[in-house]
């Protein structure tokens, strides 16, 4: 660790955490991989002791050295992702689980009972607003959705019973953000008087900005959540997740992905270690590039009622976006998300965007029509009837998902084909 301070995170991200425990990483210039399923234990004590030290809250896992039992409850390609996403994130530990949607569950799991209430704000992705509405409702959890923006809102939707508050920022997919500072502030004022067991969390999905481009921990959020298979692992290539929060919360976390099941397989963790999070900094910073260019030319476009994208002077918030997207290096970071909706009425649009898919579908090589994001490839998608489908549709237009919305995510191309693609897509709509 000593040896990494006196590095940019961009170096360190590339080379790892070379002074693990983890593993003898000091001869490996790209990390190793295991593929053992079950470990050898070596003696009866030693295993013993494994089973023994396995997610104890009194030892620290990132000095202890590691006795690996069984792939499921730890196994060190994953350990060395961990170490590298809790350093980029800035956050005390990491716990990696088999896809974002796990790590969700996870995040939000291990802080709820039956009779718990859990916030969120309504711009979310499909599968969370379904996690929440439909099974943690299922296990006797109630829930609200609130626009965050608005902290009145937040401070009367409080509740005694309430545990969570799950936010994105920027929203997926709508770009909305949520204030970090002002919904830390507010829980932090909501928690006064409550014993420790009651106090209300705050858990954010990071994976629209990356660690590169925004570190929510250092506003005061408790918990960190990605989808690894977006910005992270960036070829579109892996499935993953994290959650990255305090120390005392580790022994939870691999208690539930011990339990649940959700273990990162050591392939995943090791393509997203040596080839995701090594190029991190210099995909993001390209596919950011693209996307102000895109949103520029989307805004001018007389087919294109409304753009969303940070970067832009019309962006309604703007000064926030300044304050808490910030890159490695302190730098503005918008990122490679853009939101745009077409004209027209709500039949119309809906027509519209299916029309203007379908054509890139059908003839575009720069961009893809496929759900996911922040990969190298260009995707577009329509968040309507596509990602964001299992919200209901009142719900959807309450939530700022407009019919004719379509999501872009840009890639590494060369943008003047990604500007061509679109332009043909658009010019080709009545
Ligand atoms: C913002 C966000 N969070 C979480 C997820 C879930 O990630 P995964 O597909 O890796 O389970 C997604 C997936 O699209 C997402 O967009």
């Amino acid at each position: 660790m000593s040896r990494q301070e006196p590095y940019r995170d961009r170096s360190v991200l590339i080379h790892g955490k070379f002074n693990s425990a983890k593993w003898d990483f000091q001869d490996h210039i790209t990390p190793p991989i295991t593929t053992a399923v079950a470990f050898r234990l070596r003696s009866a004590e030693r295993g013993a002791a494994g089973f023994q030290q396995f997610a104890h809250p009194d030892i620290d896992r990132a000095s202890a050295e590691p006795i690996y039992i069984y792939e499921r409850l730890d196994e060190p390609c994953q350990g060395l992702l961990e170490e590298t996403l809790a350093f980029a994130e800035k956050g005390e530990c990491a716990v990696a689980f088999a896809t974002g949607m796990a790590a969700v569950s996870a995040a939000i799991g291990i802080h709820i009972e039956a009779g718990d209430h859990v916030i969120f704000h309504p711009a979310i992705y499909g599968c969370t607003y379904s996690h929440i509405t439909h099974w943690l409702k299922k296990f006797g959890i109630s829930y609200s959705s609130v626009d965050l923006r608005n902290l009145e809102n937040l401070t009367a939707a409080l509740k005694p019973e309430t545990k969570v508050v799950y936010f994105e920022t920027p929203c997926n997919p709508t770009m909305d953000l949520i204030d970090l500072e002002a919904i830390r502030a507010a829980v932090a004022a909501a928690n006064e008087g409550r014993t420790s067991d009651r106090k209300i969390v705050t858990i954010l999905d990071n994976t629209f900005s990356s660690p590169y481009g925004q570190r929510p921990l250092e506003f005061g959020i408790d918990y960190v959540v990605h989808s690894l298979t977006k910005h992270i692992g960036g070829f579109g290539a892996t499935m993953g997740g994290v959650v990255v929060g305090p120390r005392y919360t580790e022994t939870a976390l691999l208690l539930y992905r011990k339990d649940f099941g959700g273990a990162l397989s050591p392939d995943a963790a090791w393509h997203i270690l040596t080839y995701g999070i090594p190029t991190l900094a210099l995909r993001l910073e390209k596919q950011q590039e693209n996307a102000m260019r895109v949103a520029e030319f989307l805004e001018l476009h007389a087919k294109v009622a409304r753009v969303h994208y940070p970067g832009l002077d019309s962006f309604p918030q703007k000064n926030l976006a300044q304050k808490q997207m910030r890159d490695i290096d302190g730098d503005f970071a918008p990122g490679a998300m853009i939101y745009f909706e077409l004209k027209g009425s709500p039949e119309k649009a809906y027509e519209r965007a299916t029309k203007a898919i379908n054509h890139l579908a059908n003839n575009a090589l720069s961009i893809t029509l496929a759900v996911s994001l922040g990969q190298i490839r260009t995707l577009i998608e329509h968040p309507a009837s596509m990602t964001h489908s299992t919200i209901p549709p009142a719900e959807q237009l309450a939530a700022g998902i407009a019919p004719g919305g379509l999501r872009l995510s840009l890639g590494l191309e060369d943008v003047r084909d990604i500007l061509r693609d679109l332009e043909r897509a658009l010019d080709s709509l009545a």
